[in-house]
């Protein structure tokens, strides 16, 4: 849900800017406004905006840190589902701004709630609720859908945690239903030796996801198809051009990548991990990542003494996230030093206590894992 709210300030002003306006506008907003906001922002953000971020990190660190952080006003600067996570986590009086509303994730939409509800009563029909299913979300999904995992013991997972969560569900239940992206949850499964017909896709457009009864009573995993176009477009055959031209190279690579391209790569993890291990590696060593661009970008122009290469040579950017730009974070601050909260991101009540239920259980569960 978005309050809609008059600005005082018109947007079209700061999209006229001068790129060194629109930074001395936003660092004068941030001196007028202390410590009453915090900027948050992505790995996957613009160098432009990243550096005035007072926090980054990857999807479950952001989450943490909305949950701790006591400013009044938390300015999100990633996309809607993580913003909305920040809502859900952050106090009752906290406000959370996310400064362009169209940076949506195109992998949450693949998966709807009525979607989602409606699977769950086909399983139910043809007697797969019978044994214990637990239903995992990842990050990047709806509040909605992180509140029926929620009301329905799952939880909700990211790339940095699913391996534990995974391991502690795949103990207790019987079966697991991850949404929305068939690739993070095909790659933690084969990371427990799942073999790849226990793990079925479910199409949400076609009668029991296109699967039949006897394949969904077997499954151990049921995956809905989604994915990361971004994290698509990387192939293993690029993981085999590059080897042949860099030699020596390691290759680390996103689990939203396909299990082909996750398969031949030598690591994968979340942007975090990835960022860990370029910086822990030693120099003159050679890296082909697999994420976006912005983030290959960066560290590339953080480790010069280190050969990092994007994995696949042509743009992988997630226009989503580049849709958050100087401009806007300059037009919601100037509004926020005026009383005026634009672009404000809020979850109805119930959502928010069914969907704080599967996110604190995979703070908590992650914190146990250690
Ligand atoms: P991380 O969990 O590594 O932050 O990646 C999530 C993601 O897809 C951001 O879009
Ligand atoms: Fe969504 Fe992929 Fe962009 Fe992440 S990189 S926000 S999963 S589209």
């Amino acid at each position: 849900m978005t309050a809609v709210v008059e600005a005082v300030r018109p947007l079209e002003d700061y999209l006229a800017m001068p790129a060194e306006y629109v930074a001395e506008s936003i660092a004068a907003a941030r001196e007028a406004l202390g410590r009453r906001v915090v900027i948050l922002g992505h790995h996957y953000q613009r160098d432009d905006v990243i550096r005035h971020a007072d926090l980054q990190g990857d999807s479950y660190q952001l989450s943490v840190m909305a949950s701790q952080t006591d400013a009044e006003v938390i300015v999100f600067c990633g996309v809607h589902f993580m913003a909305e996570s920040a809502d859900i986590l952050g106090n009752e009086s906290q406000r959370v701004i996310l400064p362009d509303l169209g940076a949506g994730c195109s992998m949450a939409d693949m998966a709807s709630i009525d979607q989602v509800e409606d699977a769950w009563e086909q399983l139910a029909e043809i007697g797969v609720l019978d044994s214990k299913v637990a239903p995992i979300t990842y990050m990047n999904s709806s509040a909605a859908i992180k509140a029926f995992c929620g009301r329905h013991e799952g939880v909700v997972c990211t790339s940095s945690n699913a391996v534990p969560l995974f391991d502690a569900y795949l103990k207790a239940y019987d079966k697991m239903f991850f949404f929305p992206d068939q690739h993070l949850g095909r790659n933690t499964g084969a990371k427990f030796g799942i073999p790849l017909d226990k793990m079925v896709v479910w199409n949400p457009h076609e009668e029991l996801g296109g699967n039949t009864a006897e394949e969904l009573l077997a499954a151990k995993l049921i995956l809905w198809r989604g994915h990361c176009s971004v994290h698509g477009r990387f192939k293993d055959w690029h993981v085999d051009k590059i080897r042949e031209k860099v030699p020596g190279v390691q290759v680390i690579v996103h689990p939203e990548c396909t299990y082909e391209v996750v398969e031949k790569s030598d690591l994968n993890g979340s942007t975090s991990f990835i960022i860990k291990t370029v910086e822990e590696a030693p120099p003159g060593s050679k890296w082909a990542v697999g994420t976006e661009v912005n983030l290959v970008n960066r560290l590339a122009d953080r480790f010069p003494e280190k050969e990092i290469h994007l994995l696949a040579p042509d743009l992988c950017m997630c226009a989503t996230m580049y849709r958050i730009a100087p401009q806007n974070l300059a037009w919601v601050l100037d509004n926020l030093t005026e009383g005026v909260v634009v672009n404000e991101i809020r979850v109805n009540d119930e959502t928010k206590h069914y969907a704080s239920i599967a996110l604190e259980r995979m703070i908590g569960m992650t914190e146990k894992a250690g």
